[in-house]
């Protein structure tokens, strides 16, 4: 399990050091896709032309900003985030497109302020990793997002994976050990956090594991489409 430099296992602390470099560093870091595979992301949220949506782990909300560019202007749209410095960058983020458009609420994925079965669509970008990899609350974070959207409801995950191929896994490994880890560490100054992101994108779930994982805690049916040879991949789960 990893542990950071005073042992601990990584907490809401680490991600709420890393935001002034975090958006150029995930540009940098996945070669400039990240944006894409949000797109990609948000249309999936779209895709049951949904009245109300939630972005799970909003961060900076760049997948919030893609949704609300795709949405209707009638879409209820909300962020949740534990991260009040990554929320304060939201914030300036989400101001083009008018104050109200979209709410941003801090908040724990494990306990969220919102009503049985409210929204019809869910979608969450790089943020599941943290809330099932070596999570003792995993279990506790999937019942609250089964509970929070309406049956029937969408949950779309944009997620690291693993490429089946075993080359292309390896050099995928060694990329997060040689690139990931040092230069994310140098540039943001947080080398836990980057050292997490490495070591927890290493070993996280290939796709037939994390449809297991949401079939098993409740959800009807899911399809699963890597991007970028499995380096990550768009999971979507109905409930
Ligand atoms: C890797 S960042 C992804 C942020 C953003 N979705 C993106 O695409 O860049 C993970 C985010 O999950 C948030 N997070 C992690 N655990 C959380 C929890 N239990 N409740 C709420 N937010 C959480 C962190 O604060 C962080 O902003």
């Amino acid at each position: 399990m990893f542990r950071d430099e005073s042992g601990h296992r990584p907490t809401q602390k680490i991600f709420t050091e890393v935001p002034p470099k975090y958006d150029f560093l995930n540009r940098v870091l996945t070669l400039n896709m990240d944006e894409d595979w949000r797109k990609k992301t948000a249309r999936e949220v779209l895709a049951n032309n949904p009245s109300k949506v939630l972005d799970l782990c909003c961060g900076t909300a760049d997948l919030t900003m893609h949704i609300a560019a795709y949405a209707d202007k009638e879409t209820e749209l909300y962020g949740l985030d534990f991260s009040h410095t990554m929320l304060a960058r939201a914030k300036e983020k989400v101001a083009v497109f008018g104050e109200d458009r979209i709410k941003l609420i801090q908040g724990d994925a494990g306990n969220m302020p919102f009503e049985n079965d409210y929204f019809d669509s869910i979608g969450i970008s790089f943020g599941f990793r943290n809330l099932t990899f070596e999570n003792p609350d995993a279990q506790l974070h999937i019942k609250e997002v089964l509970r929070v959207l309406k049956p029937g409801g969408r949950f779309v995950i944009v997620e690291t994976s693993q490429p089946e191929n075993d080359l292309v896994r390896i050099l995928y490994h060694v990329y997060h050990n040689v690139i990931t880890a040092p230069i994310g560490g140098l540039i943001s100054g947080n080398r836990d956090a980057y050292n997490y992101l490495a070591y927890s994108a290493n070993n996280y779930y290939t796709l037939n594991e994390l449809s297991a994982l949401l079939k098993n805690a409740g959800f009807s049916k899911t399809t699963g489409t890597p991007l970028m040879m499995g380096a990550a991949a768009i999971m979507v789960a109905v409930k």
